[in-house]
């Protein structure tokens, strides 16, 4: 399980960092965030490598998917489907599972792993938060509604398929509206 979230992690530095290099026509304050963000994935890849080596393990010992970066792809032609798409639906997923992790952990009593997530998921919702301001400046720039828009494209790249439970808290705190978390259940119960 912490192998598998430090490859999150790593693909997060990428994914950051290609935010930055792919899309120079946007403002310097994007580029800002997006290294910004790169730098607490960093650190939150080296907090779950301590964690491995505690246990013996090192990252790179057991196979792991490559569903994050397919997304970094199909998505490299626009920020405005990067910023709905990584931050706000994959980086936001990772707002909604990680209590239950916390408490998988804390029932193992490792302690130290949880206080790790804990760090994890207080900063990840910056990054989710600042996915959700770039993905309205952009809507404001094109003349889009964010709402319609953000929707449109989980059913042109997800096909609609979203996961739930949400963390409410987490996604409002995040930038969500009341009626983007209602919309997206909706989506939960019909797959
Ligand atoms: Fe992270
Ligand atoms: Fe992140």
């Amino acid at each position: 399980m912490i192998h598998a979230i430090a490859h999150i992690e790593f693909n997060a530095i990428n994914l950051a960092i290609d935010a930055v290099y792919r899309y120079p026509e946007m403002p310097e304050g994007f580029h800002a965030d997006w290294i910004d963000v790169a730098a607490d994935e960093a650190r939150h890849f080296e907090l779950l490598r301590g964690r491995l080596a505690e246990a013996g393990a090192a990252y790179g010992d057991f196979p792991a998917h490559d569903g994050l970066w397919d997304m970094a792809l199909r998505t490299r032609h626009d920020p405005l489907a990067r910023m709905a798409l990584v931050p706000r639906v994959m980086e936001a997923r990772g707002l909604d599972v990680t209590p239950g992790i916390m408490r998988k952990f804390s029932g193992i009593g490792d302690d130290a792993t949880v206080k790790v997530l804990e760090l994890i998921l207080r900063e990840e919702i910056g990054h989710v938060e600042a996915g959700t301001r770039w993905f309205h400046h952009l809507c404001a720039r094109r003349h889009l509604e964010p709402e319609a828009t953000y929707f449109s494209l989980l059913r042109e790249y997800l096909h609609g398929e979203i996961r739930c439970p949400l963390h409410h808290a987490a996604r409002r705190d995040a930038g969500f509206s009341e009626n983007e978390l209602k919309r997206l259940e909706e989506l939960c119960a019909k797959h």
